[in-house]
């Protein structure tokens, strides 16, 4: 009898405690996330999605076991987005997310850097892919070639992650980002990169659901999914719109621009990019010129998702959007001395010497006129090319461009008419097993990697700037 009534208040005790217990534990569940975005020298911004509104929570501090610090979201929701401010520059932070009363995700794997200070040259590592949320085995091939590479190397944190477009096919849905980019498969949920590294996505076209009315606005899902720079919050000029925005990482400034969008609705009618009058270019302008001339900047990082040279899946003498890039974009981008140039779009591999004023057709390419660096190593299995250029230099010494498209979506490339693939352009063109990129910036010295989907390098080029 006595063990009975025992029995009887250890249940009513246990049901008074759960009741006490906060529902978070027992209903929310992690859906998205957690991933990295608006990194700054001073703030990190958090976004995940839960399965149940709740007020999110960042915890954070120098160790899994310090985590004394919080962030809280003011009011409930499902679609979480906390900004941790006043952080130090250049410094490790551990980090976990969750609600006033529980946490959904924290480990020793889940920690980030703040950026170092502008100026401030820092051995930096970034992964760059684009085309890649389509499930395929191509996405999960490419993925876990990077990731194997990487660990060959020692494991590095990775610094930056580069979205180069066509993020999540097939009309860039939020189902679509959700199952073909977030997923733990395929995707990328499982990895340490999105607990770890800030990403900078760019859009393309199907993340504008390849609806041509919705080219002149925002209201597309790839605006609610990521959350990048508009203000300059990481040094650049504003550019007040999230479509197209810059950032400088130590002594290396990024711009990425939207290449799918017309800038308004006069624009669309004229089926025109990057024209006379575009903000965007204007805004460009400005941030190239404030770059160039900001001695604590070395390099020039550009990315988009149109490649202006192409014989891949696409061709860049047959499509206008293509040929607007060439054509109106690019001699602005080559008067600032842009150092390289990531597009994705045409689902293969192509990689271009220092190019400089060839803004036709691949027909018209002469290597004589159109390049400042040397010919090809033409080694067919890999190639190693070295570049050098001026430090500061004032006149236009070349600019590397690549085409990154194949991170998922498979190849192709034109075989027929009279310019076809290879571009006369491009010093490598691969089109294979696809691949994402590995570079490396360190000081006055950038070495590119490209790693093939069956764990090849397939590509490596080295620029050096130095001081004539
Ligand atoms: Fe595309």
């Amino acid at each position: 009898m006595t063990h009975l009534l025992r029995a009887t208040a250890l249940i009513r005790l246990c049901t008074f405690i759960c009741l006490l217990l906060p529902t978070a534990h027992a209903q929310d569940t992690l859906v998205r996330g957690p991933y990295l975005q608006k990194a700054t020298p001073t703030s990190m911004t958090f976004r995940w999605r839960t399965g149940t509104a709740s007020a999110g929570v960042v915890r954070y501090g120098s160790s899994t076991g310090k985590l004394t610090r919080t962030s809280t979201e003011s009011e409930s929701r499902t679609d979480h987005e906390v900004t941790l401010t006043g952080l130090t520059p250049n410094t490790k932070y551990y980090y976990s997310i969750g609600t006033a009363s529980a946490t959904l995700q924290g480990s020793d794997q889940h920690y980030f850097y703040t950026f170092p200070k502008e100026g401030t040259a820092k051995k930096t590592r970034i992964w760059s892919l684009g085309d890649f949320g389509n499930h395929s085995a191509r996405q999960f091939n490419v993925k876990n070639a990077f990731k194997n590479y990487v660990q060959s190397i020692g494991d590095p944190y990775i610094d930056l992650w580069l979205w180069l477009g066509d993020n999540a096919y097939n009309r860039g849905l939020d189902k679509e980002y959700q199952a073909n980019v977030f997923s733990a498969d395929t995707g990328y949920s499982g990895d340490r990169f999105m607990k770890q590294t800030p990403i900078f996505a760019t859009p393309g076209n199907h993340d504008y659901a390849g609806n041509n009315n919705l080219r002149v606005s925002l209201a597309i899902p790839y605006y609610q999914v990521i959350s990048h720079p508009t203000n300059a919050e990481a040094g650049g000029v504003p550019s007040g719109s999230e479509s197209f925005y810059s950032f400088t990482y130590g002594n290396i400034h990024f711009v990425s621009l939207d290449s799918d969008r017309y800038d308004d609705s006069t624009f669309k009618a004229a089926n025109l990019r990057f024209g006379e009058a575009s903000p965007q270019i204007a805004w460009l302008k400005r941030d190239l010129a404030a770059a160039q001339t900001n001695p604590n900047i070395t390099w020039i990082v550009a990315y988009w998702h149109h490649p202006p040279y192409t014989k891949g899946t696409h061709d860049s003498d047959t499509e206008k959007q293509l040929r607007d890039v060439r054509m109106n974009l690019l001699p602005v981008l080559e008067q600032y001395n842009v150092d390289l140039v990531m597009c994705g779009h045409s689902h293969v591999y192509e990689r271009s010497g220092l190019l400089k004023g060839h803004y036709g057709d691949a027909a018209s390419f002469d290597a004589r006129v159109h390049t400042n660096s040397p010919a090809p190593a033409g080694n067919s299995s890999k190639n190693v090319s070295n570049f050098v250029k001026n430090r500061k230099a004032s006149v236009n010494e070349g600019t590397i461009y690549v085409v990154n498209g194949d991170g998922g979506a498979g190849g192709g490339h034109v075989t027929t008419g009279t310019a076809q693939w290879p571009h006369n352009a491009m010093d490598v063109s691969f089109d294979g097993t696809g691949g994402s990129m590995y570079i490396e910036i360190d000081g006055s010295k950038l070495v590119a990697k490209m790693i093939t989907g069956d764990g090849t390098i397939r590509d490596e080029f080295t620029i050096r700037k130095e001081s004539k």
